[in-house]
């Protein structure tokens, strides 16, 4: 597998990164994972876009122009042998000399890009949806930035690991959050739900795509809070991310999601957005959208 690492492509087996990295000290630093359809990748202005304002985040200059993120990024798709990737990209702070939590001085990022083939969910799950559990949400109150600080995203996807589901969803205050790696979507008497891009949640590419979708096909949506009532009531629940993209979810905790005789079941509002999204991506599998 190819890699980029300060200045430098070459295989990611060779590459070598300080132990005095802040990413390795303190997970200070921010990343993106893009996805890639057929050589092209998917919203790539929308990522950096998100990734400029991650690094703001954290008062971390960004260290390339969009020009020349653009220009590392398709060089690494080009060296990639997979034709469906995912890019992932991440900047620390840098490796100073001493261990030290302030910000440190004449210090360079460190720059790191891998591509990796893009696996998604297997056609089974795709069909039937998939298992998730609840848990309540630990992190911390800036939950908008993309950071490598995961832990608490680690320990909280393990959870439904450790019973044999697919993705842990998160509970705040009584309220629906996010995934563990996922934004999440309900639908109640038709209308789709979800919540609003604030700081208890990562404004997902994915999510903006949907809503976009959405908006476009006249399919009624609301964006506000979502209760953990209206989540446990929910005829039809779906998750995004850029790997999943959108995910019917069968059951939570175990309860079969919506009732009748489609419980447990991708609804129809699910299945119709997962194909306007399909078309949207074969579109631009024909043609980028760069
Ligand atoms: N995760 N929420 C969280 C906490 C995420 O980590 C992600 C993405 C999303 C969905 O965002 P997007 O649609 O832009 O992928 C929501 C990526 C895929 C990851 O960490 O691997």
């Amino acid at each position: 597998m190819r890699a980029y690492l300060n200045g430098q492509f070459l295989p990611l087996s060779e590459a070598r990164i300080s132990p005095l990295d802040r990413g390795f000290l303190y997970a200070d630093g921010a990343y993106e994972v893009i996805p890639v359809y057929s050589r092209f990748p998917f919203r790539i202005d929308e990522h950096l876009r998100r990734f400029q304002d991650s690094l703001e985040g954290i008062r971390l200059a960004n260290p390339h122009t969009n020009a020349e993120w653009r220009a590392i990024i398709l060089r690494l798709i080009a060296e990639t042998e997979f034709d469906d990737q995912q890019v992932y990209i991440q900047v620390t702070r840098g490796a100073d000399s001493k261990r030290d939590q302030c910000f440190p001085t004449g210090v360079a990022p460190t720059i790191f890009l891998f591509s990796a083939s893009l696996t998604g969910p297997s056609a089974a799950q795709r069909e039937s949806g998939v298992a998730v559990i609840t848990a309540p949400d630990i992190r911390w109150s800036r939950c908008d930035l993309k950071t490598v600080s995961l832990l608490p995203n680690v320990l909280t996807r393990q959870l439904s690991a450790d019973v044999g589901v697919s993705e842990t969803i998160m509970l705040r205050d009584g309220l629906l959050t996010e995934g563990s790696a996922t934004n999440v979507f309900a639908v109640k008497n038709g209308v789709i739900i979800t919540p609003p891009k604030d700081h208890r949640i990562l404004p997902g590419i994915t999510y903006d795509v949907v809503l976009e979708l959405a908006a476009k096909h006249q399919a009624a949506h609301e964006i506000r809070p979502v209760t953990e009532q209206e989540l446990r009531s929910a005829d039809e629940l779906w998750l995004t991310s850029s790997t999943k993209e959108v995910l019917a979810i069968a059951t939570l905790d175990g309860q079969p999601v919506g009732s009748g005789a489609r419980a447990g079941k991708p609804g129809p509002v699910t299945r119709q957005m997962a194909a306007w999204f399909r078309a949207y991506k074969e579109d631009v599998m024909r043609h980028g959208d760069v």
